[in-house]
């Protein structure tokens, strides 16, 4: 009977070693221990044993028990701990962790545009710089030709902040300002593009935010004709948006540049997009900036972002733009 009990207590263990699932062990956990298991029966029949021979196989039996439970608690624990770093696996939210790929999230559409546009600069030859967006009367207006009470200042709907003197410090209107400061800061020659967050003091509706984008082009060199704006458009034109597309100048005014234009680009179904203003730097705007215009001259342009990139994607509403609706944003 002892053998019958080892060789029980060998095929009970190798039985437990080899399951692999929880539940799979909670099955066999009946079998081994249970009251119809091969140890239970064994019990049983001792029974039928005289005294002596019952005392030693009662221990043998009750070794053989305990081994048999003591490899199932080790090997349930082992499965658990194979659970558990399962779950904890497939549940794991690392914050830190960098992932690829649409689900992980991804740049706003306007910062998409502005980084497509950056790039198609710079491969023609353009630095980008960037300029605050609270502003001093200076580099918003005055340096750029706007006079002292001239109507193009209110035409600007202008947060004012309330810092310095009044209308001392404001939120800038446009993107013309960091012109300012770049011929400020360094000399020419200048091929610079200048993106930005712009904001105007109005009502928002389907086509107008109080809150938007702007890109800023200013050329200063030896030389620079008006030939020179309409190619530099154009060129950029095609780039962006694709060969079949073209631009057009037309007569406007901007007190920063002289002669100024409105540019437009076309659709290859030939409609057409109004998209910013554009000129030939002012003299007194080089001037303002300690740059003899004698000697340079430049072109500028500037357009909204916004509108481009809704235009471009078939978004109806800019407001949609400024949605934290990640139904909307996931589109882009
Ligand atoms: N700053 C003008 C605006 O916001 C746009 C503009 C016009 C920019 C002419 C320029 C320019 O650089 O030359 O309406």
């Amino acid at each position: 009977m002892i053998e019958e009990i080892s060789r029980i207590e060998a095929e009970a263990l190798r039985r437990v070693d080899e399951v692999a699932a929880i539940d799979d062990l909670r099955l066999l956990e009946s079998d081994l221990v249970g009251k119809r298991s091969p140890l239970a029966e064994v019990k049983r029949a001792m029974g039928r044993l005289d005294e002596g021979q019952r005392a030693a196989v009662g221990r043998r039996l009750n070794a053989a028990q305990r081994a048999v439970s003591d490899r199932l608690s080790a090997r349930r624990a082992e499965l658990e701990a194979v659970v558990l770093l399962g779950r904890l696996e497939a549940e794991r939210l690392d914050l830190t962790e960098v992932r690829s790929g649409r689900d992980a999230g991804h740049l706003h559409l306007v910062t998409q545009v502005i980084e497509e546009l950056e790039d198609t600069f710079v491969g023609l030859g353009f630095t980008v710089a960037e300029g605050p967006e609270v502003e001093d009367d200076w580099h918003n207006f005055t340096a750029l030709n706007f006079a002292e009470h001239h109507p193009a200042r209110d035409m600007q709907d202008t947060f004012f902040v309330d810092l310095g003197r009044p209308r001392e410090v404001l939120l800038r209107t446009h993107t013309s300002p960091v012109q300012v400061r770049v011929m400020e800061k360094r000399p020419p020659p200048i091929y610079s593009v200048m993106p930005g967050r712009v904001y105007r003091n109005e009502a928002t509706d389907a086509t107008h935010l109080a809150v938007f984008h702007q890109l800023e082009c200013l050329v200063v060199d030896r030389g620079i004709t008006f030939g020179h704006l309409a190619g530099t458009i154009d060129m950029f034109t095609k780039a962006f948006f694709g060969e079949g597309f073209s631009s057009r100048l037309r007569p406007s005014y901007f007190p920063f540049t002289e002669p100024s234009a409105e540019f437009d680009i076309q659709r290859p179904d030939g409609s057409w997009l109004e998209l910013g203003g554009s000129g030939m730097v002012h003299p007194n705007v080089l001037a303002n900036c300690g740059i003899d215009p004698e000697e340079w001259s430049g072109f500028a342009f500037g357009f909204g972002l916004d509108r481009l990139a809704a235009t471009r994607h078939g978004v109806g509403d800019l407001r949609e733009l400024m949605s934290t609706d990640v139904r909307i944003l996931s589109q882009f």
